[in-house]
């Protein structure tokens, strides 16, 4: 019982390149973003409105979110980790943000300077603003497959987390393996306890291949309905604040294994393995999709 339709969210003008050593132009970032949309990717994840002293790559979020042309219905997301960063995305035009929570206490503080306690007061008055805005709020619980700080996490903490970022009013929950380091009996052990609390329908999967796991992982949790998962052109991306963290698993490879098992995205396959190829040209980096070797 697979999912027929499976919604994709692009992280990769995000979470694959905070983490890049040197600074991407905005109108590199832009482009790509647009190249996606002409792909057929619906939900972006295009910045995010952090501290510039933490992650120096994202200081031209204003710039971005700013730059990009409405479409109709297309999904910029923007990452938040306080309500100085919800202003400031909300100042640039933001109508849909994520916060993000961590089930390692560690990460957390390595992350964002703070407990899981007290970031998810943080995220309260964000949540407050945003009801009354109108604007969706995504959640975020890191390090939900293990921690590169404390090692394996307990699933009971995932689930409370994940748990409270929906009943304080998230649409949809995003379990983060921040490290690629999950393998897929752990993973359907995960999703298995993480939806007696939260229902399929509002879980996504946001998985790192560090270990060239993702794929198998992401299809273990397909058989339980969840059908959101976060990806990344390229195969981009990982967190500054978790030591060894690499790449999101690529997008291409997410949608070459769906529609090879009968399952719709929207997404146009070849244009997507042609954004890989632009992003990976501009940064000068390897394009880590093995689809995108393929097709060149
Ligand atoms: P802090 O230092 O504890 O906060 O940082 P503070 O309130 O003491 O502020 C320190 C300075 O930052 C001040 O400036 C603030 O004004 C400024 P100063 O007075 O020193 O000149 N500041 C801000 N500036 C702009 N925008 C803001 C903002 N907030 C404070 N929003 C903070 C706390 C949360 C801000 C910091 O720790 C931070 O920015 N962390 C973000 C780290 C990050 O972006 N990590 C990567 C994203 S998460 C991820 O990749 C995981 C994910 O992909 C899922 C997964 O893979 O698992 C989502
Ligand atoms: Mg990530």
């Amino acid at each position: 019982n697979y999912p027929s339709q499976v919604r994709i969210v692009d992280v990769s003008p995000r979470d694959g390149l905070q983490n890049i050593k040197n600074s991407v132009p905005t109108e590199v970032k832009t482009t790509l973003i647009n190249k996606l949309c002409d792909a057929g990717i619906q939900h972006i994840e295009v910045a995010s409105f952090v501290s510039p002293k933490w992650v120096p790559q994202m200081a031209d979020a204003e710039a971005v979110l700013q730059q990009l042309p409405p479409r109709e219905g297309t999904s910029y997301i923007v990452l938040t980790p306080n309500l100085r960063g919800f202003e400031r995305a909300i100042d640039s035009g933001a109508k849909e943000v994520a916060i993000f929570a961590a089930a390692s206490e560690t990460f957390s503080q390595k992350n964002t300077n703070c407990s899981i306690a007290q970031s998810l007061e943080h995220f309260e008055p964000i949540m407050l603003k945003a009801a009354a805005l109108g604007v969706r709020v995504r959640g975020y619980t890191s390090c939900v497959l293990g921690c590169p700080y404390e090692g394996d996490i307990a699933v009971a903490e995932v689930v409370r987390v994940s748990k409270a970022l929906i009943d304080m009013g998230c649409y949809e929950v995003s379990l983060g393996d921040t490290i690629g380091i999950g393998t897929p009996i752990k993973a359907r052990e995960m999703i298995a306890a993480v939806i007696k609390a939260v229902p399929a329908e509002k879980l996504a999967l946001h998985f790192h291949d560090t270990r060239g796991q993702a794929l198998a992982n992401i299809l273990a949790c397909l058989e339980y309905g969840v059908a959101n998962i976060d990806a990344s052109v390229a195969g981009l991306g990982g967190c500054p604040y978790a030591a060894g963290a690499s790449g999101n698993v690529s997008t291409e490879d997410v949608v070459y294994m769906l529609h090879g098992m009968g399952i719709e995205t929207g997404i146009d396959l070849k244009k997507l393995v042609a954004a890989g190829h632009y992003i990976s040209e501009q940064i000068a980096g390897p394009n880590l999709s093995k689809v995108g070797a393929v097709y060149q």
